[in-house]
């Protein structure tokens, strides 16, 4: 018998189909991956046995009797963290829990957006962050960064073009603390300068932290949230790069007037109670010995990444060294187009992420491209990135067999 025809029953409008999983590539240096080595497996299973014992019955109810937002340890120890590294002054019912913080995208952008609408983005920025607004049928306008992340005076510059226009963009996305690609943090006095700008302009600011907690030295600089005086402010945060991905939790911290409306549209049921279980009872006893230890794993792979790429690409590879994170921004020679050095890499095992899927200025971005270094052991990367010149070689001509490479290497 014939297979029943789904296809005249397909809503419109969907986004292509999904690749099939085939397993990870050999060379791992796609997406937000953490590193299996520093995965507290002793102590997480310690957490999960000693939270099931002590509360396993109030699995029974939705909500764990702490209500829609979420477990309640875990908005404390959350609210008292960010109050410690981040400034911010909130108590647990400020704090939203979600399904990780691309639950906490959708929601923001859920309340906020329709088709037709703008926003300012960092030029280059989150590729997740990017497809959401396509889909959403949202203009960005992208804004140039620096070594200290967006700058005043481009921001400026695309909200006075933008009020020329008579448009009044929905709100500023940005990711201040490690971003996303380039890895810089923004400096406190760029924060109020920034903040300055979006209040003059009466603008919201997005304020994105995934990858805050992965600083390698020194306190980072307080939160847009912990610095705003008009609440003007919607902060978003993870477990996903601090711990691990796979529990998929995130969190939002917004006015009660909003919370309660990205609550309205959070359907589905609550978040995993075990995961959050697990997380709080966890946190409470390690998170802080934990993320230090994390981030000098990172920063020892960061430094073999970088020392790999200055031995086989020579000076043909620019990067600055990122100050957090699990990312590596590289810029190749314009000849370069990362898109398809991508899918010929793929095919040979090595994956990386293209930059134009990371910036709003494809053009700008098509000799660039992101590596996340915090999954691969340290030979794998040594040997990926050794694959990866290899095959720019072959295809590019780059990097040059001769000069740059040898002089590296010498
Ligand atoms: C800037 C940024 N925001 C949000 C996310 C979503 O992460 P998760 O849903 O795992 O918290 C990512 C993932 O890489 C990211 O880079």
């Amino acid at each position: 018998m014939a297979a029943f025809d789904f296809t005249p029953f397909l809503a419109p409008d969907l986004p292509p189909p999904a690749a099939r999983f085939n397993g990870f590539p050999r060379y791992n240096f796609v997406g937000g991956h953490n590193d299996p080595a520093q995965i507290p497996v002793d102590a997480l299973t310690a957490a999960a046995n000693a939270v099931l014992r002590r509360e396993g019955r109030t699995l029974a109810t939705y909500g764990m009797e702490s209500g829609p937002l979420g477990y309640r340890p875990l908005r404390e120890f959350l609210a008292a963290k960010m109050k410690r590294h981040a400034g911010i002054a909130c108590s647990p019912d400020d704090i939203l829990v979600t399904n990780g913080s691309l639950q906490g995208l959708d929601l923001v952008n859920g309340i906020l957006l329709a088709p037709g609408d703008t926003v300012l983005i960092e030029r280059d920025t989150y590729g997740g962050a990017l497809t959401r607004l396509s889909r959403l049928k949202v203009k960005t306008v992208g804004v140039p960064l620096d070594k200290e992340g967006l700058i005043p005076e481009a921001l400026d510059k695309a909200l006075v073009d933008l009020a020329a226009q008579g448009v009044k963009p929905k709100y500023i996305y940005t990711i201040p603390t490690v971003q996303n690609p380039t890895g810089a943090i923004m400096s406190e006095a760029r924060r109020a300068a920034i903040l300055k700008i979006a209040e003059a302009h009466g603008v919201p600011i997005f304020e994105d932290e995934c990858y805050s907690d992965l600083v390698w030295a020194g306190a980072r600089p307080p939160a847009f949230y912990a610095m705003t005086k008009t609440d003007n402010v919607i902060h978003i945060g993870s477990f996903s790069k601090s711990i691990a991905p796979a529990f998929r939790i995130g969190y939002i911290v917004a006015r009660p007037d909003l919370l309660s409306r990205m609550q309205a549209l959070k359907t589905d049921g609550g978040s995993g109670a075990l995961d959050q279980m697990v997380l709080a009872e966890f946190c409470q006893g390690h998170f802080h010995d934990h993320v230090p230890k994390l981030s000098k794993a990172l920063r020892a792979k960061l430094e073999t990444l970088m020392e790999s790429l200055s031995e086989r690409f020579g000076t043909a590879a620019e990067f600055d060294d990122p100050p957090g994170g699990i990312f590596l921004w590289i810029k190749l020679p314009d000849v370069v187009d990362t898109v398809r050095l991508g899918q010929v890499a793929l095919a040979e095992g090595v994956a990386l992420n293209p930059g134009p899927e990371w910036s709003t200025d494809k053009a700008r971005a098509k000799c660039r491209l992101r590596l996340c270094f915090a999954n691969p052991d340290h030979d794998t990367i040594r040997a990926g990135v050794a694959k990866l010149a290899e095959i720019c070689q072959r295809e590019f001509g780059v990097p040059l067999r001769s000069a740059n490479v040898e002089a590296a290497r010498s």
